[in-house]
């Protein structure tokens, strides 16, 4: 048993992402969960990935449901129970004090990637590997430069970690409301973290860690953290032996560029709508780097993920399979790696309904014919 299956009864107590949400938001101080739900600046982007899967119609095919459905394919070689894999997210820490290390539980026992920020709280050292772990590991310069990063890649080569993210819209600090919360400003939050109680215990035995910084990297960094560029991916190839996922790519142009430097992957990705707000949705652009990428590499989605019917709309629109963030984070706040199990649960739960509805045997059989989407999107 690893060390957060016991939470198991507790992430029983939900039935779907919006009761996980009601549950995080009693469970968290209100700014905390305000800023997870928060996009940058105006929270256009935000909004618009939402909108964007709101603009696609499922198209229904009767008289036609298959008994036994499976939404298991694979992503760079990995098996997966099914196409919705953990994006990486970082302060997991301050949602939960097992933070990552229950992501990792979580998709382990499903069955899933779980990609590592290394601003998660725990650094790469900390975390331990499940038996059947699928981890991605997200290396980054912006946090203590080329030294740092490479010392990370070690790390993930000896873990067995199977796939590096190259996070390509990180590095900038995003224009959010600030959630400045640390031990001198814990007074203005005190009227709030008395009404969270089990919250604030829980912070408090874990030592009320607030930086996100991966703490190795943080103690021994000596480089200067910048925002990683593209001639980074060659000594990150060169000294990884595994396949490079390009993630925060939005355009032809940066599709083109990621297939160039030799990513196997890209995710179309606007960070969840935290950085640059104007960004459009992100299902909206994803037939433009499917086209400009041609079938070179694997094409990944996320954003705005919030049903096992939003993974198989963007799956029937050409991504190998979508990740998931903030949906992921609220199993994580109410319970641990039981939360986080159980809205993978539900998620794939949804996906076999779907596919119930539209005449499908498996995930894999999923294509245009299954959805209709706004036709500027595709020209
Ligand atoms: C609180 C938070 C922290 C995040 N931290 C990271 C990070 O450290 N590295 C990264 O590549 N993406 C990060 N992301 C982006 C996620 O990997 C993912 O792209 C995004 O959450 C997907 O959108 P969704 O939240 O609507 O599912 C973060 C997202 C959130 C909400």
């Amino acid at each position: 048993m690893t060390r957060s299956q016991d939470a198991t009864s507790r992430g029983r107590r939900f039935d779907s992402l919006a009761e996980a949400e009601a549950l995080a938001a009693r469970r968290l101080p209100r700014a905390m969960f305000r800023r997870l739900n928060s996009g940058a600046e105006n929270g256009v982007t935000l909004a618009a990935n939402r909108a964007a899967f709101q603009a696609v119609t499922f198209r229904p095919r009767g008289a036609a449901v298959h008994a036994n459905r499976s939404t298991e394919t694979t992503v760079l070689g990995s098996t997966v129970a099914a196409p919705i894999l953990l994006g990486p997210v970082g302060a997991l820490r301050l949602q939960h004090p097992e933070g990552a290390q229950a992501a990792i539980d979580a998709a382990a026992r499903f069955g899933t990637i779980c990609g590592i920020s290394p601003g998660a709280g725990h650094s790469i050292a900390q975390l331990q590997p499940a038996a059947d772990s699928a981890l991605w590991y997200q290396v980054t310069t912006a946090l203590g430069g080329r030294e740092a990063a490479e010392r990370d890649i070690e790390e993930a080569t000896a873990r067995g970690y199977r796939a590096l993210v190259v996070t390509i819209d990180s590095g900038l600090r995003p224009k959010v409301a600030p959630l400045k919360l640390n031990a001198r400003t814990a007074v203005e939050f005190a009227p709030d973290l008395v009404r969270h109680p089990r919250w604030t215990v829980g912070f408090v035995r874990d030592g009320m860690r607030v930086s996100v910084a991966n703490t190795a990297v943080g103690a021994s960094a000596t480089g200067a953290g910048r925002p990683v560029e593209w001639d980074d991916i060659g000594w990150i190839s060169a000294s990884w032996k595994g396949p490079v996922v390009i993630k925060g790519v939005l355009t032809r142009e940066d599709a083109q560029r990621a297939v160039e430097v030799g990513a196997a992957a890209v995710v179309v990705s606007n960070h969840g709508g935290l950085t640059l707000d104007g960004a459009p949705g992100t299902l909206t652009v994803l037939a433009e780097v499917l086209r400009a990428v041609d079938g070179r590499v694997e094409v990944l989605l996320d954003g705005g993920i919030r049903s096992g019917a939003d993974a198989v709309k963007a799956i029937a629109l050409g991504a190998k399979a979508v990740l998931v963030g903030r949906a992921y984070v609220m199993g994580l706040a109410v319970g641990g790696a039981a939360g986080v199990n159980r809205i993978l649960e539900i998620f794939q739960d949804d996906m076999q309904r779907a596919l119930a509805f539209l005449g499908c045997e498996s995930v894999t059989e999923l294509g245009p014919s299954h959805v209709a989407a706004p036709a500027e999107w595709m020209s």
